[in-house]
């Protein structure tokens, strides 16, 4: 039986395949997509959820906007590394996939309590919208079965050198959700690092033929572009399906128990993940933490998953 799954995102170019691999693989099943400020603004993060949408032919999911900025901080956006619009390369048609009216938050709630079984949310993105909703309806953790993120870091960060955009992004809704109860895998840039878009996996896209393989190979070259200029990358880490793909087959991504908790208050450190896998500081595991990926594995289902999309006749 498909893992069913909410994606709270903020598209964002892995956020874009995070969203088509959900789509497009038989093991989970989407329930729906929430969006999120954090790459760009919220209306761009939302619109660009619904571009994605329309050109995979994804419909029937609902997509709705949640927090507009992270509870305490001011919104930074990775304009730098996602571009303008949040998802800048391809020209995208306009969208005929619409946003549902309401909050993410309460989508989210409807669809937890709503579902016959426990939902798994993957966040992709600051957690703003996963604090709102655990802080708002905490009866809503009894309808979660793990909050399986990418974010974070177990080594050196990309936002700061101490600290993860998503994390960064929204500290203190990290603390809530590492401090929640729940289960959380975190899926952090120590993982999301061994999923390097390389050309050849990028000419895998184009050897589709189709639109949305096209269109996915220009959402990875503007991302290699972006990725070469601030940090030197031969290829870009695409980071936001790692997620995802540990939903769809927990052999693709290996974990390990540890102990996660934000820094909040350091001067140079702050939105830092300190991450212990080996029990020095005594404190309770409350994490899975991602160590490994199998790449080859990982982008074959990555590829398959947009075959699917792309090769369904268009609406
Ligand atoms: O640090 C990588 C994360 O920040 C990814 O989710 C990317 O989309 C950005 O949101
Ligand atoms: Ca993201």
């Amino acid at each position: 039986m498909p893992v069913p799954i909410i994606i709270d995102c903020d598209p964002g170019h892995d956020d874009a395949l995070a969203i088509m691999l959900a789509a497009g693989d038989p093991a989970v099943e989407l329930l729906g997509i929430t969006t999120v400020a954090g790459n760009q603004t919220l209306a761009k993060t939302t619109l660009n959820a619904r571009r994605v949408c329309t050109v995979a032919g994804i419909t029937g999911v609902p997509i709705a906007a949640g927090c507009a900025k992270p509870l305490v901080q001011a919104l930074d956006v990775a304009d730098d590394v996602h571009g303008a619009s949040g998802l800048d390369g391809p020209r995208f048609p306009e969208p005929t996939v619409d946003a549902v009216p309401g909050h993410a938050v309460d989508l989210m709630y409807r669809i937890l309590t709503g579902h016959p079984e426990p939902v798994t949310l993957v966040p992709t993105a600051p957690l703003t919208n996963i604090a709102l909703l655990l802080t708002r309806h905490p009866d809503a953790a009894t309808c979660i079965r793990e909050i399986v993120l990418m974010g974070g870091s177990s080594e050196r960060g990309n936002r700061t050198p101490a600290a993860e955009f998503n994390v960064r992004t929204d500290p203190e809704a990290a603390d809530i959700v590492f401090r929640s109860g729940v289960p959380v895998t975190m899926c952090g840039l120590n993982v999301t690092h061994q999923a390097l878009a390389t050309p050849e996996v990028v000419a895998r896209f184009e050897r589709l033929g189709t639109d949305l393989g096209r269109i996915c190979a220009e959402l990875l070259t503007f991302f290699a572009s972006t990725y070469r200029t601030l940090w030197g990358f031969p290829s870009p880490p695409l980071h936001d399906p790692v997620a995802v793909a540990r939903v769809i087959d927990p052999d693709i991504v290996h974990c390990v128990e540890g102990n996660v908790v934000v820094e909040l208050n350091g001067r140079y450190t702050r939105g830092a993940t300190v991450v212990d896998l080996h029990r020095y500081t005594g404190r309770p595991v409350n994490a899975q933490v991602a160590v490994r990926l199998e790449a080859d594995l990982f982008w074959d289902r990555m590829v398959a998953a947009v075959t699917v999309l792309g090769d369904r006749p268009s609406r």
